[in-house]
């Protein structure tokens, strides 16, 4: 029997070539570091749909709840556009979430010393160590909220328990006491009366966390604080939706949303990692999606899931290497060897 039972979600899109990659580079940190792992893959998003009718079969469910870790590479994309929303290949993303009780999604926007140039942010803005952490609350709010239509109407409702904000709270102040001891909790309490439960419920924990410097910003301003000055930031929580949409800018001062990787925890072992960006189906097949994001979020994986922090910070400082002389178009520079997908991966591996 291996150390690890993986679950590979290969999804649509670019899913498998990118999920491929990353099973090289685990391979071969298992064999520098002396573990085994054992992979199983299942059907998730559009995939699902074509094979079986719904996205997220329940055989799916099963295997996750069976392995280590999941692996998921992306779902969705035009073909699957006409389906009812409940039935999309992102309402198997949701329900894999929901299902494995993944509610805290920690997605680290960290800038690459090589890849500075790629940030359409001013060097002198960024700084040198950029390193924020958004803990993004993933199984409540507007996106599992009741939800209708009713004649020429519809609506979505974002709630939010106590309990459900407390857990989330408690993962970000953990975060911050292993960093730098800073939270800022973004909701948007001068309008919204889950906002005001969200900020009361933060202050009641942070009462468990003296030493963690605790402060609250709007949403709106958040966005704006994040191209202004993203320095003064290190951990953000914040709810479903706002982790979403701050999520996608926070990439981008790093550089590209192809090389940010995510965690989502359920508070056991078990975990789903996935790059932050979708299945980009305008490029797939083609062999140039950039591999990194995967191969970051199995970093993630080691490090969270597994208890192998060694093997995450070599494939971490391998990628930053590799870096240095290697891109895939979408984080291309003059002066750069412009590699492949697979050679990507093929060089990672080599670094480690
Ligand atoms: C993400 C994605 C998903 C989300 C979509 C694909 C449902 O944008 O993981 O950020 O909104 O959570
Ligand atoms: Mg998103």
């Amino acid at each position: 029997m291996a150390d690890y039972k993986i679950t590979l979600l290969k999804g649509d899109g670019i899913g498998p070539e990118i999920v491929n990659q990353a099973v090289k580079v685990l391979n071969k940190a298992a064999e520098k570091f002396g573990f085994t792992v054992e992979y199983d893959e299942a059907l998730l998003g559009g995939c699902a749909i074509d094979a079986t009718g719904v996205p997220l079969p329940e055989e799916t469910v099963a295997k996750c709840k069976a392995s280590d870790s999941v692996l998921l590479g992306a779902v969705g994309g035009p073909k699957w556009d006409n389906q009812p929303g409940s039935n999309r290949p992102e309402a198997g993303l949701l329900g894999i979430r929901g299902a494995l009780g993944l509610f805290a999604n920690l997605r680290p926007s960290v800038i690459f010393g090589p890849l500075k140039s790629a940030s359409p942010i001013k060097d002198e803005i960024i700084g040198d160590d950029m390193d924020i952490m958004i803990v993004r609350e993933l199984t409540g709010g507007i996106y599992f909220g009741q939800r209708g239509r009713e004649d020429d109407a519809a609506w979505d409702t974002e709630k939010y328990s106590v309990a459900e904000v407390e857990r989330i709270a408690r993962v970000a102040f953990d975060l911050a006491m292993k960093r730098n001891k800073k939270l800022t909790s973004v909701d948007k309490a001068n309008v919204l009366e889950s906002s005001r439960l969200w900020r009361q419920t933060v202050i009641e924990v942070s009462k468990d966390y003296p030493e963690v410097e605790l402060n609250h910003m709007y949403v709106d301003n958040c966005a704006m604080q994040l191209v202004r000055n993203p320095k003064q930031f290190d951990v953000i929580v914040t709810s479903n939706i706002f982790g979403d949409i701050l999520s996608d800018e926070a990439s981008m001062i790093a550089g590209s949303i192809g090389m940010l990787a995510s965690a989502s925890l359920s508070g056991g072992k078990l975990g789903l990692y996935e790059p932050i960006h979708g299945s980009a189906p305008d490029i797939a097949g083609k062999g140039i999606a950039n591999p990194l994001a995967t191969i970051l979020s199995v970093a993630m994986m080691l490090r969270y899931s597994l208890a192998q922090p060694e093997a995450a910070e070599a494939i971490e400082a391998a990628v930053a290497k590799v870096l240095e002389n290697n891109r895939t178009p979408d984080i291309y520079e003059e002066g750069m060897n412009k590699v492949t997908c697979e050679q990507m991966g093929d060089l990672v591996c080599a670094q480690l």
